[in-house]
């Protein structure tokens, strides 16, 4: 019975697909190409699409980076990256096809000639491969460099769209490094581009269990009218991470964790979770609730930092029971004396009709013991008049737990009557896997949002406002730990849940962490 219904979701999600439209005409432009991200995540997913016919035929790529390399290199580089991180075959006709459409530009992207070449060859592509001067750009690049790069687009006349053709820019994060660099970054992209133009990403949107938590809440009416300050004690999301900073320290010491995952991803899921539902599909009506959200969320006091927001860096440990791994000052390109936090958790409150009282927990970290998010929504307590004379001590809370990753799904955590002849109950769960139900399709998380961009729908990218208020919810913490002495870190061992102080966070509350 439950395979019949997998396959008839099964069909229906490819059939959704196949009736989905492949994406207008267009040349993307990625600045940065020789880096991670184009390979691991931007090459691959090209190809995902192309195979899925939701690339257009009329589509090239041009790569821009300062390594001096010949196109015929770009190309073989993509085409082995392909094979290494897209799940390619060495022959594979999708490869090939998407491989014959890849241009490459080498120079430095700080000076003008190089917008000047870039025009030249975007006018051949169009002519090449019919992509009618729809040109996004990406810029996967040092976020120091998004201002000029745009303001260089600008410049040479290649962001205009008064010749009736789209030109849209796909930023990714980290966008300002504070409110007011973010505040300053709108300022100066917007002298370039208009807002329908910008595309901020965040690549937490694009994961389809991310995306699941609008389509669960709002299609399904047994839930919604439950989804409220009357049923619902707490929320708690974690988005813990079993990896350390890795190469990556030369950034890590400018963010740390309270930078780097709470103003987007993390308040991306809080969204989601607690928005009202939004009047249509429309970009900007769904972005309209998000937005309300991020704006109901009480500003921490300088004093409620102390109370509510934890910080902790991980020290040496061993994860998962493998080797040891060193202390987060041993990592690469960070101070042996850094004060970068690498684990931060946040006592958040909604002030809104729906959420009043109803804290939402979130802690994020680098080096725990497992590799897991989710978003935990626990209901109150059931009373407990009725087994007051049984052998039963205590009534365990319902939990509705959305999975986003690594184990995809949903689970809802229910009491259950141990068989017996006393009354004994047992906390069971039920449980929703997406592989059981609609397999496991290849995907790097950012086919829909290239795609997307593609088409020009913006509902998964964060608007202007979006991004100040995000960056306004953290700005008192980041104040406050900035006025503070030097924590005596590290503070937590790798493979632990963080430091006590998170633990002791939930305890005042007489809560507790889910997992750990
Ligand atoms: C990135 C952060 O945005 O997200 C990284 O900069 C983090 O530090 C990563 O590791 C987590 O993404 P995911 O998809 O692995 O949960």
């Amino acid at each position: 019975m439950i395979d019949e219904l997998a396959m008839q979701q099964t069909d229906r999600a490819e059939s959704a697909q196949n009736t989905t439209r492949a994406a207008d005409r267009c040349a993307m432009v990625i600045f940065g190409a020789s880096g991670d991200l184009t390979k691991r995540k931007l090459l691959p997913s090209l190809y995902n699409l192309a195979k899925k016919k939701l690339l257009p035929k009329e589509f090239a790529l041009l790569g821009c980076a300062i390594d001096d390399i010949s196109q015929e290199e770009f190309r073989n580089r993509a085409k082995a990256d392909l094979v290494e991180f897209g799940g390619a075959k060495e022959n594979c006709p999708f490869c090939d096809w998407l491989v014959a459409r890849l241009y490459y530009l080498s120079g430095d992207l700080q000076k003008p000639e190089v917008y000047q070449r870039m025009k030249d060859m975007l006018a051949d592509v169009d002519r090449q491969h019919g992509t009618n001067g729809n040109y996004f750009y990406y810029l996967a690049i040092t976020p120091s460099l998004i201002g000029e790069i745009i303001q260089q687009l600008g410049a040479a006349g290649l962001a205009d769209e008064n010749d009736g053709h789209w030109r849209r820019v796909v930023i990714e994060k980290p966008f300002g490094h504070d409110l007011d660099s973010a505040r300053a970054l709108n300022v100066q992209i917007g002298k370039v581009l208009s807002e329908r133009q910008i595309y901020r990403i965040d690549h937490y949107l694009g994961k389809e269990t991310v995306q699941n938590i609008l389509v669960f809440r709002f299609s399904n009416g047994i839930f919604e009218p439950i989804w409220n300050r009357r049923y619902i004690d707490h929320v708690q999301i974690t988005v813990a991470e079993t990896l350390g900073v890795e190469q990556r320290g030369g950034y890590y010491e400018t963010a740390g964790a309270l930078r780097d995952m709470v103003p987007n991803h993390i308040l991306q899921l809080v969204t989601l979770t607690a928005m009202e539902p939004p009047i249509s599909f429309h970009a900007d009506a769904v972005r309209d609730e998000q937005s309300k959200i991020l704006h109901a969320i009480q500003p921490l006091a300088p004093e409620d930092v102390l109370t509510r927001a934890v910080r902790g860096q991980y020290g040496e440990g061993n994860v998962d029971g493998a080797a040891a791994v060193p202390a987060y000052r041993f990592e690469p390109h960070v101070a042996p004396d850094s004060n970068t936090d690498t684990f931060v958790a946040l006592k958040l409150a909604i002030d809104n009709w729906r959420w009043a009282d109803v804290p939402f927990y979130i802690r994020t970290g680098k080096r725990l013991a497992q590799r897991v998010t989710e978003v935990a929504i626990q209901f109150r307590r059931a009373p407990f008049v009725l087994f007051r004379d049984t052998p039963v001590e205590k009534l365990t809370p319902n939990v509705m737990v959305l999975h986003i990753q690594p184990d995809e799904g949903i689970s809802l955590r229910f009491g259950a009557k141990v068989p017996g002849i006393q009354v004994d109950i047992g906390a069971v769960n039920m449980d929703f896997q997406y592989r059981d139900y609609f397999g496991n399709e290849p995907s790097t998380g950012y086919e829909r949002l290239l795609y997307d961009c593609m088409t020009g729908d913006a509902t998964l990218f964060q608007r202007a406002d979006m991004v100040e208020a995000g960056w306004s919810v953290v700005q008192p913490v980041l104040d406050v730990w900035k006025a503070l002495p030097p924590r005596n870190f590290p503070n937590y061992r790798s493979g632990a849940w963080g430091p006590k102080e998170a633990d002791e966070l939930m305890a005042r509350d007489h809560r507790a962490w889910r997992i750990g």
